[in-house]
């Protein structure tokens, strides 16, 4: 009996500090004006509940408190937009004090001069660096001729009757595209440890022995080493180099110059920016091309149409891409249903008002994109896969698409990103057929990813 009631005892005491801290933690964000919302537990907030839960946490909160409310999670006091219009709004007006607000392990990781980190003067110097090196005319005449000798080449033997994890193949080849730089003996020390660097940014900065913040600080560190030694040897050598890195270097007529450390910075933000948004994409347009064959009917139409214009050794040119608008389409169709950006991370550097609500310097705002992607009256049948709707340009340019970010954030590898993703697929669909092994899970939050692989058998196209 007393055994029973020592329990219950203990059971009523857990619940009272359980409702003390959740309280104290509610009483401690109590400002007026803020939006409605939970705190969550102290120092951990929502931030379980969020990364189990995901979309659903996100569905839930905005039921009960509406589409802008207050949450603690990734460690910081954070507002959650899900208002197109708000959102919007946020994302147009990084001078009145919304800047990026991404997790301090991935400015560490990425580097003080990394694009994401710096505002105001010094990202419209960085942007005008980046946008030099991706521009049409540089994606026309040196970037596109390098993707198709690299497609050629990565989608060679690949129906050699042997199972093939899609996944690892796209990652390969997207973070093979990203280095861009004209040394094999860097890409191959260079690769495990920038995948210790991904790992490294997504992490809770515990600077500990064994933690992947420790890692992915050390992975940078090592990376950077391997880039100093590079440019130092390219300016030994004074060889001119056609790849990014060479871009940035390069000083005459340069009206973006810059140092050292920032084209380093600049060069690891490329890659990580490149890499799992590109792997992914890749990989997730060939699953619904194989669950849509009218849609893979219609692409591979598209491809055989500009092959049969082609002898079998020419390669992709400018005018190609640009006749490849239902490859478009279906690109902007698999980032629609498969989101890899699900939002984008402000920070408001005074207290502001927002949206009718008083928002304290120094809090998170959480611009949660993805739930426009999937809204009805914008997308109807909003979860079939239909490329076609985006062959009407005006959907493309509606100011509610932010698949590719908005405002003075935009993405600058946009066209880059799609060039490298429709080559992949021209090659891809000319050349093969292929079959899913079956029993692949495919988790689309808190990342789009297959977590053990997808499993695809090649055979020859006939
Ligand atoms: C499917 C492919 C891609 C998608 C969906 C995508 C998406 C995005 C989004 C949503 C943003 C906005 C981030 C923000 O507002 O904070 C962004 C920014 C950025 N992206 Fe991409 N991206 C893609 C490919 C690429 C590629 C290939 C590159 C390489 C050049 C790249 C480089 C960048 C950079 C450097 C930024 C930061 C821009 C700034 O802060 O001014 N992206 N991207």
């Amino acid at each position: 009996m007393a055994v029973y009631l020592f329990l219950a005892l203990g059971v009523v005491l857990v619940l009272c500090v359980c409702t003390a801290l959740l309280r104290w933690n509610e009483v401690r964000y109590m400002k007026k004006g803020l939006p409605p919302g939970t705190m969550g537990w102290p120092v951990v907030g929502e931030t379980t509940e969020f990364l189990k839960q995901g979309p659903n946490f996100m569905k839930n909160q905005s039921a009960r408190y509406g589409s802008f409310f207050k949450s603690h999670i990734l460690g910081c006091p954070t507002i959650v937009s899900m208002d197109p219009e708000v959102n919007r709004y946020i994302l147009m007006n990084e001078a009145k004090g919304l800047v990026p607000g991404y997790p301090q392990s991935m400015l560490d990781i990425l580097g003080e001069c990394n694009i994401a980190a710096v505002h105001g003067a010094s990202h419209k110097h960085l942007r005008g660096a980046l946008l030099s090196l991706v521009s049409p005319t540089m994606i026309r005449d040196q970037l596109l001729p390098k993707i198709d000798r690299f497609m050629r080449s990565h989608l060679a033997c690949w129906d050699d009757g042997s199972i093939i994890d899609l996944q690892d193949k796209t990652k390969q080849m997207a973070l093979l595209m990203q280095i861009g730089i004209d040394s094999s003996s860097i890409s191959q020390e260079f690769i495990p440890e920038f995948f210790k660097l991904v790992l490294g940014t997504l992490s809770l900065p515990i600077d500990l022995p064994g933690t992947n913040y420790r890692r992915g600080f050390q992975a940078r560190k090592n990376i950077l080493g391997m880039l100093r030694k590079l440019i130092e040897e390219r300016r030994a050598s004074r060889e001119a180099h056609n790849d990014m890195l060479g871009g940035l270097m390069r000083s005459d007529d340069n009206k973006y110059k810059l140092n050292d450390e920032e084209i380093i910075d600049q060069i690891i933000t490329i890659m990580y920016s490149g890499y799992e948004t590109v792997s992914t994409t890749s990989m997730m347009a060939v699953k619904y091309l194989h669950d849509n064959p009218s849609v893979l009917h219609e692409l591979r139409k598209e491809h055989l149409g500009i092959r049969a214009k082609k002898r079998p050794e020419d390669p992709i040119e400018w005018e190609d891409l640009k006749a490849m608008r239902f490859t478009r389409a279906v690109i902007f169709e698999t980032s629609r249903l498969a989101t890899v950006v699900n939002g984008v991370l402000r920070k408001t550097t005074k207290d502001m008002e927002l949206n009718g609500f008083l928002i304290p310097k120094g809090w998170r705002i959480y611009v949660y994109t993805r739930e426009i992607n999937y809204n009805p009256r914008l997308y109807p049948d909003t979860l079939a896969f239909n490329p076609w709707r985006w062959l009407d340009k005006s959907v493309e340019c509606h100011n509610y698409n932010l698949i590719f970010g908005g405002g003075t954030r935009q993405c600058p590898g946009k066209e880059l990103g799609i060039a490298e993703i429709s080559t992949f697929l021209h090659y891809f669909v000319t050349r093969y057929r292929w079959e899913e092994i079956g029993g692949d899970k495919l988790m689309k939050f808190p990342r789009v990813e297959a977590p053990n692989g997808l499993h695809i058998r090649v055979s020859p196209q006939c």
